[in-house]
């Protein structure tokens, strides 16, 4: 009993990310990840990999643009052989840049062919909704209900008080971006309204997507616009007094992806990496770290806090026309609304 808890230990500390003096990034053997989900789920998943296929397993973890960024400045020799996690129109953005390479995994035959690459550089993994999480004490404060529209975060009683990550470092806050696209028939100019008007509401800009749940949490902010599971996610760690609420004309929602990159290191161990993602086993391994989105596998069980997809009203979200626009419209972001947060 004692042998196993601490060869437990043991796998879960080698597992552990950014650690590139305790686990070398490449050679046989050895696969690091570039992961973009939260830390707690990264931890796991590395893990159980390391203990499944006996492959020394690190992680990095970093948000969409910061991923992608680090894809570019290493292009052609990353350190990363997999990045797993964040939506898929970053993915879309780093195939476009050559920065992935092409793996039709044999266990991708059950996902929808909308949500991988036509041509196998990416493939969904799991599916997250975007929502207003909102602090229950701060709304009554302010005399607000929580939020049921994205007109409504524009109301003045909200100034300072709304916070989300920045779109440049992070595809959460580029999924609200696209959501207001979508819902303004891409019309640049309408959307980029929108959000100037909204950003005299922010307080702050997160570099990760998830962290505003937090911020809400502790009641620094009345509202964060995140994804429902990593608003669920604060709940079930303990933030009781935030609830979830969705804008009625309709939300964003990610694909979260996987994908071999160009130029990996360890390329067998990369493609064993993302057949095992691909897995109902692995996918279920999502609610022990308390990661609510729901599996793209259909034979994974969905955690009890997921989302109910069905129940929401979703625009017609096009990842790959957002993943084309993304450069364009994040460095528009950046120029005209607010610089990305260090
Ligand atoms: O793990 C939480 C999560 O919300 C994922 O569902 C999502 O794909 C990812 O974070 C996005 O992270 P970021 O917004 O920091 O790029």
């Amino acid at each position: 009993m004692l042998a196993a808890t601490v060869a437990l230990i043991f796998v879960v500390l080698t597992a552990c990310g950014g650690t590139d003096d305790e686990v070398p990034a490449s050679g046989p053997g050895r696969l690091e990840v570039l992961c973009t989900v939260e830390e707690s789920w990264c931890r796991v998943m590395v893990a159980a990999f390391e203990a499944e296929t006996g492959i020394a397993t690190s992680y990095e973890r970093l948000g969409s643009g910061d991923a992608l960024a680090a894809l570019r400045a290493s292009k052609g020799s990353p350190k990363y052989s997999v990045w797993w996690g964040g939506p898929a129109d970053g993915y879309v953005a780093a195939k476009a840049e050559g920065l992935l390479e092409r793996y039709v995994s044999a266990n991708a035959t059950s996902v929808p062919a909308a949500s991988k690459d036509a041509e196998g550089a990416w493939t969904g993994v799991y599916v997250g909704a975007l929502s207003f999480c909102s602090n229950r004490a701060e709304l009554a404060r302010l005399g607000l209900a929580a939020p049921g529209s994205w007109q409504e975060l524009l109301s003045p009683a909200l100034t300072g008080r709304i916070s989300i990550a920045h779109p440049s470092s992070s595809g959460t806050a580029y999924t609200a971006l696209w959501t207001v696209m979508t819902l303004n028939r891409f019309d640049e100019a309408a959307t980029f309204a929108y959000l100037g008007a909204l950003n005299a509401n922010v307080g702050e800009y997160t570099r990760s997507g998830a962290a505003p749940a937090g911020i809400a949490g502790r009641g620094d902010a009345a509202v964060a616009v995140v994804f429902a599971h990593d608003c669920a996610m604060a709940i079930d760690g303990g933030a009781k007094d935030l609830v979830i609420s969705f804008p009625r004309e309709g939300t964003g929602y990610e694909t979260g992806a996987t994908a071999l990159l160009a130029g990996a290191p360890n390329p067998e161990a990369g493609k064993k990496w993302v057949d095992w993602v691909l897995g109902a086993e692995a996918q279920e391994l999502g609610a022990g770290a308390k990661a609510f989105q729901i599996p793209m596998n259909p034979d994974a069980k969905a955690p009890a806090l997921s989302v109910k997809l069905g129940s929401l009203a979703l625009v017609d979200y096009d990842f790959t026309k957002a993943g084309q626009q993304r450069q364009a419209l994040t460095s528009r972001f950046e120029r005209e609304v607010a610089p990305p947060p260090r």
